[in-house]
């Protein structure tokens, strides 16, 4: 079966181009700006392009991760955006429709405005960014191309093995003691966050892949988080336990942070797939050594 991967190079996409090459499939990995061994390089922003790839590659799967993630990238430049997250989804779809390829889109819990936490896949979005107007529009787009033969898997805020620690909105925490130079930092502790680590999403995208392939009618829209409530202080002291700064140099701040709006609590809803048996959670400390302390 052939299995197509999307942002392979990216924080979560490279977890799942590790996981799906434990099955025997004949998996191909896209990346875009970075280069790596196995991957495909692709401009997703441009609609000739993907057709062009999806042709010479006629994938019966395709796990679609490739996005812009960043809410102040998406502020800044909401037309590029749009063109990743919402032409490139629909353009994908359009062909996986006419195809009979299953498609799982990852999208993310900023399409809630989180003033009414917990949120089942069933409730209505109301973004409050770009960026999470983006991902909703991408997911609008799979929808009305190819609802049925379709799985959309919103997330929250990912952490897991990185390249850089600035990766992500977790691990940069410990960049940032790393290289303090003031006597103290003070860390947003205001928005209530579900850190979910990207080795769990695999693993629950692998599952879930499988799930569709042993139930073909099964599509629609699920969640997946970690199932801890912690701010970006809370985080932030559990990291610095881990790395050996002295916790009493954090100090919290608790107004939103500045930049784009963002939702102050957009907890998922996950017992779709709970009932399901589909997901894995590893504890924040413990994920949170490995990744700081890898082997
Ligand atoms: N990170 C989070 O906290 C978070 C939270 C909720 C939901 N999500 C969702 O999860 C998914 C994965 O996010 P992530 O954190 O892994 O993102 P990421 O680390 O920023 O990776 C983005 C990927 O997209 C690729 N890409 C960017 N522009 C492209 C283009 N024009 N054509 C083709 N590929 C392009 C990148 O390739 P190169 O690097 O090679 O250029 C990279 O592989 C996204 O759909 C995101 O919306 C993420």
């Amino acid at each position: 079966m052939n299995v197509m991967i999307t942002g392979a190079t990216g924080l979560l996409g490279r977890e799942v181009f590790r996981a799906f090459q434990k099955k025997e499939w004949n998996l191909t990995g896209t990346s875009f700006r970075r280069k790596a061994p196995g991957l495909m390089r692709v401009d997703l922003s441009q609609p000739d392009t993907i057709q062009d790839f999806l042709n010479s590659h006629l994938p019966a799967v395709i796990v679609h991760t490739a996005a812009e993630r960043h809410p102040d990238v998406s502020l800044k430049d909401p037309a590029g955006t749009r063109r990743l997250n919402v032409e490139a989804t629909a353009a994908i779809a359009s062909w996986a429709a006419s195809h009979g390829t299953f498609v799982l889109y990852l999208s993310t819990d900023y399409v809630f405005d989180g003033t009414q936490p917990p949120y089942r896949p069933t409730d209505k979005p109301n973004p409050l960014n770009d960026y999470g107007q983006s991902k909703l529009d991408g997911e609008q787009e799979l929808r009305s191309h190819a609802q049925k033969s379709s799985v959309i898997l919103r997330v929250p805020i990912l952490y897991g093995p990185c390249e850089t620690l600035s990766e992500s909105a977790v691990t940069v925490l410990a960049d940032q003691m790393r290289r303090l130079t003031e006597p103290t930092l003070t860390v947003e502790d205001w928005a209530t966050r579900y850190p979910t680590y990207t080795p769990d999403v695999a693993y629950t995208i692998l599952q879930l892949v499988e799930y569709r392939l042993s139930h073909p009618d099964f599509h629609g829209i699920v969640h997946w988080s970690g199932d801890e409530a912690l701010t970006k202080y809370g985080m932030a002291r559990i990291i610095a336990e881990q790395i050996g700064f002295p916790v009493e140099r954090l100090v919290p701040n608790p107004a939103p942070p500045s930049g784009a709006t963002r939702p102050k609590n957009s907890h998922l809803d996950c017992s779709v797939l709970e009932q399901l048996h589909i997901g894995r959670r590893t504890p924040f400390t413990e994920a949170i050594r490995t990744v700081l302390n890898p082997a």
